[in-house]
């Protein structure tokens, strides 16, 4: 992992402090009442959640909390590739027994298990929800397209709702161009590489529409990224 001496470059999006610069409220806002209520209707009472790429965990905090709010019971697995962060979240939110955060790596097989364990310790085959946000580029731009793409085919296979905020093509070209100030040449030849470009958010979409999926934007961050919810038809 690089060094994360210049705030606003990071290998894999793991800004240290990204929530002073994109609060958990800028999503939180995004998401509608009528989201909510939608989405309460298709959750159990029991609740099993999987956030992806939780940074320091103040997103998966606040998703929780809302969660709750509507009379759930939540449990949530939050995972993070970056070790230093998971420690952060756990420190933050140490108070909350509903959050398990875990150093794990989304695309890794050997990781993946223990995404299984955990629901295997609840008693689920599948996760009831799953949230990933804006974490799509950073899977993309480190492993490539066919890496993003099984990996979405995962998410998928792993539940019936999901919640995704991919990054569209033009977030990438400024990442890239960050992390380069760091680590000259540490994307250069993935970058160039990747097949799957300005069409980004339409793949991902037509990936998750495949896997039996229906979608909807339900809103849009502050930065003006598309949240979309997607919900499987024949569950
Ligand atoms: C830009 S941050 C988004 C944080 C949070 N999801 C949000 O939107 O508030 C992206 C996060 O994804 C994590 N990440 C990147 N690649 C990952 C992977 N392969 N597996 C797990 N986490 C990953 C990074 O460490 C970083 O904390």
């Amino acid at each position: 992992m690089i060094e994360k001496s210049e705030p606003g470059a990071a290998q894999y999006g793991n800004f240290i402090n990204y929530y002073q610069f994109n609060p958990a409220s800028n999503r939180m806002t995004a998401l509608s009442d009528e989201f909510w209520t939608n989405l309460s209707k298709r959750l159990p009472e029991n609740v099993c959640c999987l956030d992806v790429g939780c940074n320091s965990g103040e997103l998966s905090f606040a998703l929780c909390e809302r969660l709750k709010s509507l009379g759930k019971n939540c449990v949530f697995l939050c995972l993070d590739i970056d070790s230093v962060l998971i420690q952060r979240s756990i420190e933050n939110f140490s108070f909350e027994p509903a959050l398990t955060f875990k150093t794990l790596d989304i695309t890794n097989v050997e990781d993946q298990k223990e995404i299984t364990n955990f629901l295997g310790k609840w008693g689920k085959l599948n996760f009831d929800l799953i949230f990933c946000f804006s974490t799509t580029l950073w899977i993309h731009i480190n492993y490539g397209d066919d890496v993003l793409l099984n990996t979405i085919k995962y998410l998928c296979g792993m539940t019936n709702n999901l919640v995704i905020e991919p990054q569209a093509w033009k977030s990438y070209r400024q990442a890239v161009r960050r992390v380069r100030k760091l680590a000259k040449n540490i994307f250069d030849d993935k970058f160039s590489q990747l097949k799957i470009r300005s069409d980004v958010v339409d793949v991902i979409g037509k990936i998750i529409s495949e896997a039996g999926f229906e979608l909807h934007e339900v809103g849009v961050s502050e930065w003006k990224r598309q949240i979309l919810v997607c919900e499987k038809r024949y569950p």
